[in-house]
């Protein structure tokens, strides 16, 4: 399973690629506008930490103008992967961008046909939105499994990126379903390697170390 981080902070993206499991990073809108800084700026930035997928998402929500602002961020680094929303004109874009051989991460993904239609346009990866469902009172982890069905199914190629992910358990379910990647942020990432019986059988194991290495010492005849 690849793991993306779900950040445009660039000390999030550093400490993650630290730990050696980062397989790509996902931006989109709100996460660039918190940084406060510049798209291509930051966007080149994060290329230079990360070789795997960066999405970098755009603003227009018609085709031509999609077309316009994927053409100038796939100039930032080889690496760069079309973000565009699930809508009509996003799909047409996407058709349009895949059949030039570049890559497409289709964004707020709700419900499997969404999916389904995407596949069939040539898409990358597609992001449904776990937390945000589950935020309405929904099943997020649902619309996961009928995604991997479908494209079971049909044998689409399209990847599945779990996106919103909230909490561990949301990653255990995603991962048990077999979801392709998940994009989670910092923050949840650090949880992974979490057990209260993992921090308190280490200090049980150093504790009892140091108190034999105590007695053998405390038997060691004294120097003469
Ligand atoms: C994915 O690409 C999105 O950036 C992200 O996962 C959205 O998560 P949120 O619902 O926590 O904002």
């Amino acid at each position: 399973m690849d793991i993306y981080i779900d950040t445009a902070n660039l000390d999030d993206i550093k400490e993650a690629a630290s730990y050696g499991i980062l397989d790509g990073v996902t931006t989109n809108p709100s996460l660039v506008a918190k940084e406060g800084v510049d798209f291509h700026d930051r966007l080149s930035e994060i290329c230079e930490v990360v070789d795997g997928p960066v999405s970098a998402e755009v603003v227009s929500i018609e085709h031509d103008g999609m077309i316009a602002e994927a053409m100038e961020l796939t100039k930032i680094a080889k690496n760069i992967v079309i973000k565009l929303p699930c809508i009509t004109e996003g799909l047409k874009a996407c058709k349009t961008l895949s059949d030039e051989g570049i890559k497409t991460n289709m964004t707020l993904c709700f419900q499997p046909l969404q999916a389904l239609m995407v596949a069939k346009a040539g898409a990358f990866l597609v992001s449904p939105f776990l937390g945000r469902i589950d935020d309405i009172g929904g099943d997020g982890m649902e619309l996961i499994q009928q995604i991997r069905q479908v494209y079971d199914n049909y044998g689409y190629q399209t990847k599945i990126l779990s996106a919103s992910i909230r909490h561990p358990l949301h990653m255990v379910q995603a991962a048990m379903i077999g979801s392709d990647v998940a994009t989670v942020p910092l923050k949840v990432i650090q949880q992974f390697m979490k057990h209260p019986l993992t921090a308190s059988g280490l200090e049980a194991f150093l504790a009892d170390w140091d108190r034999a290495q105590a007695i053998l010492k405390s038997n060691q005849p004294a120097m003469a």
